[in-house]
């Protein structure tokens, strides 16, 4: 296992962090993720606007128990007045690990605006931000910036970007290296993953493209990376933690059985039954389940099953023939 890494004063068990993901990485998502060993979570994406109109919808996104910390919680917009102003309610409300800004995001209502990746085009803007969020965050939390390379091919700012993050007092940086106009298509570079390491001394976590334990450990290899960062390789997956903290300590995976799988379900189920409201625990245990229910014998079937439920009942009938069937497969 690599040193214990440190985000400003916070020090952190391992080096593989949960991706903030929006609609994705709500209390019960983190939970699970916490459990599965990430060393890190985060909230989905929250609007600095909403923050300051104390939109309960907002704030709710917000909330999170002891046991997932450390967490970051993550929050964008583009008045450094109003982010400002966020980040200082986020910090007494909430008192978070870690204050995180989205400079990534590629939604294009967002970005129009300035917000996310829109602060990629005026690095100004970006700094002015950044500096609002810092003089508002109580020294003990460490602000932080995950980021895309720029706008687009031609206009590529994250090393730079970088210096002057780090010389504003940023603590830690995310890249995921493509660029706003590459949204998720093509491949991420992590060459500029490895320059911004060499440009700054403050922890650099690299994202992008991370599907199993393999590419983190080529990741950590190719960049010098402190971090990693996974968001689309722990969809139905969040056993992926677990196997990359062994990797790093040695240790051989353990292989993901369907036995596991019902479990991760019924206890996925559980949250969200506990968490949300009916309809949206309901959608939320398709979409889940959709991820879960991959990689054995019939594992289609099950899933359609699964997504042509229309009430909860339906889903514990279909839950109960499941069991037999795992049960079937064991004997
Ligand atoms: C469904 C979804 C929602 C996302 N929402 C956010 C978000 O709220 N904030 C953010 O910084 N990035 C968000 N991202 C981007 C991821 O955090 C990550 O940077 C990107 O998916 C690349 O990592 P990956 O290759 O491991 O998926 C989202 C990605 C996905 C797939």
């Amino acid at each position: 296992m690599k040193n214990k890494l440190k985000i400003g004063n916070i020090e952190l068990d391992n080096p593989i962090f949960l991706a903030p993901m929006a609609g994705v990485t709500d209390h019960p998502f983190r939970v699970i993720c916490r459990k599965m060993g990430a060393g890190v979570v985060y909230t989905e994406f929250v609007s600095a606007d909403g923050i300051i109109r104390e939109s309960i919808k907002t704030l709710n996104m917000i909330k999170f128990q002891e046991f997932e910390r450390p967490i970051g919680v993550q929050i964008f917009g583009n008045s450094p007045e109003i982010v400002g102003k966020s980040a200082k309610i986020v910090c007494e409300r909430f008192q978070p690990d870690i204050l995180d800004l989205n400079y990534g995001c590629p939604v294009p209502k967002v970005v129009k605006k300035g917000a996310g990746s829109g602060a990629l085009k005026d690095l100004c803007l970006m700094d002015e931000i950044t500096s609002a969020v810092i003089e508002n965050t109580p020294s003990n939390i460490p602000v932080t910036v995950k980021m895309r390379i720029g706008f687009d091919s031609k206009h590529l700012v994250s090393t730079e970007a970088s210096t002057r993050l780090e010389k504003i007092g940023v603590k830690a940086i995310t890249l995921h290296p493509r660029t706003t106009k590459q949204a998720f298509t093509g491949k991420a570079d992590w060459t500029y993953i490895k320059e911004m390491k060499e440009a700054v001394n403050i922890p650099i976590i690299g994202n992008g493209d991370i599907t199993n334990t393999d590419d983190a450990m080529r990741m950590f290899d190719e960049t010098g990376c402190d971090a990693v960062m996974i968001a689309r390789g722990c969809l139905g997956n969040p056993w992926i933690f677990k196997a990359l903290q062994n990797r790093l300590n040695g240790i051989q995976e353990n292989i993901v059985t369907v036995k596991d799988r019902i479990e991760m379900c019924k206890y996925h189920l559980e949250l969200l039954r506990k968490n949300k409201n009916v309809n949206l625990a309901l959608n939320l245990t398709k979409k889940h389940f959709s991820w879960y229910l991959k990689g054995f014998n019939h594992a289609v079937s099950w899933r359609t099953k699964f997504l042509r439920a229309q009430t909860h009942n339906e889903i514990d009938l279909i839950m109960n023939d499941f069991n037999a069937f795992a049960q079937e497969e064991l004997n």
